[in-house]
């Protein structure tokens, strides 16, 4: 399975932050934004990943992450030249999915939980239609909304709507078969002018091929797209890093533990960074672990 992170757009209810950089560069307390969804793929075992931008700011993700080998991943970039829509991530990469299925999450999404990479990692296991993932919200009006019926089907799938029939909005990691390509590229511009996820998701269901798996009280998933929610998601990062003395979305890490780098490479990659707590971390881990 092919992975791809869409982190363009324009940030604009984050402004005058996102004026002079990518919202998805921005710091969740101790990391730039888009090492969450990258460990997201990572976790689920996905390791020939593209990132995707404005010409712009591919620029300054590459000087961030690179080719992706020093987490024995590799990382491609694509452009997006304007924001097109979500689903217009399917055509910019399609030669990145080539026959292969993709899951794709947005560079500003956060999850967190336990389990949360086997459930994903299990999920991405030949997928047959689209794979989505709900989580409740008090506000599901800002969201994709997915409503099951009482045997846990997915029966509809609605874009923000004013009179949510349900409070599980649809989150920003969405797995597909390789038809997404082709219903990627069948798709109308919406009234904004975008080809929306929703409608790929809609396509799926209609045909009886779409799941949404729940994620339950134990899974948490935050929202970077405010000012207050932005400030909020480092501070929950903050307590749950300090509390539990381990470091979420570590990318270092996780290469480590999936055996994609040995501990002599690990603990390099901590020296490197050995004045920020984050890489003392990484030297601690890799001395210990
Ligand atoms: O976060 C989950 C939600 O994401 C879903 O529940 C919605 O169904 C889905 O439409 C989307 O809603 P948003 O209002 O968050 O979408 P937004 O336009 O803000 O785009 C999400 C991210 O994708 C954002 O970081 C910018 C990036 N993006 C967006 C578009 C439209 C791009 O890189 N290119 C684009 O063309």
């Amino acid at each position: 399975m092919k992975g791809i992170i869409l982190a363009g757009g324009h940030g604009t209810r984050l402004h005058p932050v996102t004026l002079g950089v990518s919202k998805q560069l921005l710091p969740v307390y101790d990391k730039p934004m888009i090492y969450y969804p990258l460990s997201v793929l990572m976790i689920a075992g996905i390791t020939e990943i593209q990132i995707i931008s404005s010409p712009d700011d591919l620029k300054v993700f590459r000087k961030l992450l690179g080719d992706g080998s020093w987490l024995g991943i590799s990382l491609s970039y694509a452009e997006q030249d304007k924001p097109r829509g979500i689903a217009d991530a399917f055509l910019v990469s399609a030669d990145h999915i080539g026959d292969d299925p993709v899951a794709l999450v947005l560079g500003d999404n956060i999850f967190h939980g336990a389990g949360f990479g086997t459930l994903v990692h299990r999920a991405a296991r030949n997928v047959e239609g689209c794979v989505l993932f709900g989580h409740p919200v008090r506000d599901p009006q800002r969201y994709g909304v997915g409503e099951l019926d009482e045997r846990g089907r997915l029966v509809s799938i609605e874009e923000k709507p004013a009179r949510p029939r349900t409070n599980m909005a649809i989150t920003g990691l969405y797995l597909y078969d390789n038809r997404v390509v082709e219903i990627a590229g069948k798709l109308q511009p919406s009234e904004r002018g975008e080809l929306e996820i929703t409608d790929v998701n809609r396509a799926y269901l209609e045909r009886g091929e779409a799941t949404l798996i729940p994620l339950g009280r134990g899974f948490v998933w935050l929202d970077t797209g405010t000012h207050d929610a932005l400030m909020e998601a480092g501070q929950y990062v903050q307590v749950l890093e300090h509390r539990q003395g381990v470091r979420i979305a570590c990318l270092e890490e996780i290469a480590w533990r999936l055996g994609y780098i040995d501990r002599e490479a690990f603990h390099r990659l901590g020296r490197r960074l050995a004045k920020s707590s984050y890489g003392r971390y990484i030297m601690e881990v890799a001395e210990s672990g």
